[in-house]
């Protein structure tokens, strides 16, 4: 099983950035606990991020087929890419979207996800452990074969 981790934009400047907010675990030390986790649940996982959107779509079309599962932290893109949102409707597998923080003890903009309606469910608001309850619940999902929203 393969399980594609998908970080959207300004995620590489976790460690740096409004730490009261997301701590000062870096991106690299995230993927470093999901490739851990992975390795105990007996599954592939590729980490992936940009500030790029239509980079983050093409990393998505090319999971078409190829991937049994998807973790995204889309960032701000969440709240408004109806692009990445059209690109996951097309994939037929479980998609989890998944937030350091909790996003809807934050600022009103921040309350809608544009992306959630296409993902099996939301979790945030537990740091990394949100990346790591994410990868389980999309294993798990992809396990019992349902697929899609
Ligand atoms: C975030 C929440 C988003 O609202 C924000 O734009 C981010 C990070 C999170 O992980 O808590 O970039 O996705």
């Amino acid at each position: 099983m393969k399980v594609l981790v998908l970080h959207g934009v300004n995620l590489d400047m976790f460690g740096k950035r409004d730490p009261g907010m997301y701590g000062t675990i870096t991106l690299a030390e995230i993927d470093a606990s999901i490739r851990t986790l992975a390795d105990e649940l007996g599954v592939e996982v590729e980490c992936f991020q940009s500030n790029f959107e239509g980079a983050l779509c093409e990393r998505v079309h090319a999971a078409h087929g190829t991937a049994d599962a998807v973790v995204i932290n889309a960032g701000a893109w969440t709240h408004y890419s109806y692009a990445i949102r059209d690109a996951l409707a097309i994939l037929k597998v479980p998609i989890v979207e998944v937030h350091m923080s909790n996003v809807h003890a934050r600022e009103p903009f921040r309350h809608h996800s544009v992306l959630v309606e296409v993902a099996k469910g939301q979790i945030a608001g537990f740091g990394v452990e949100s990346y790591l309850l994410g990868l389980r619940a999309a294993v798990s999902a992809a396990r019992q074969g349902s697929g899609g929203a």
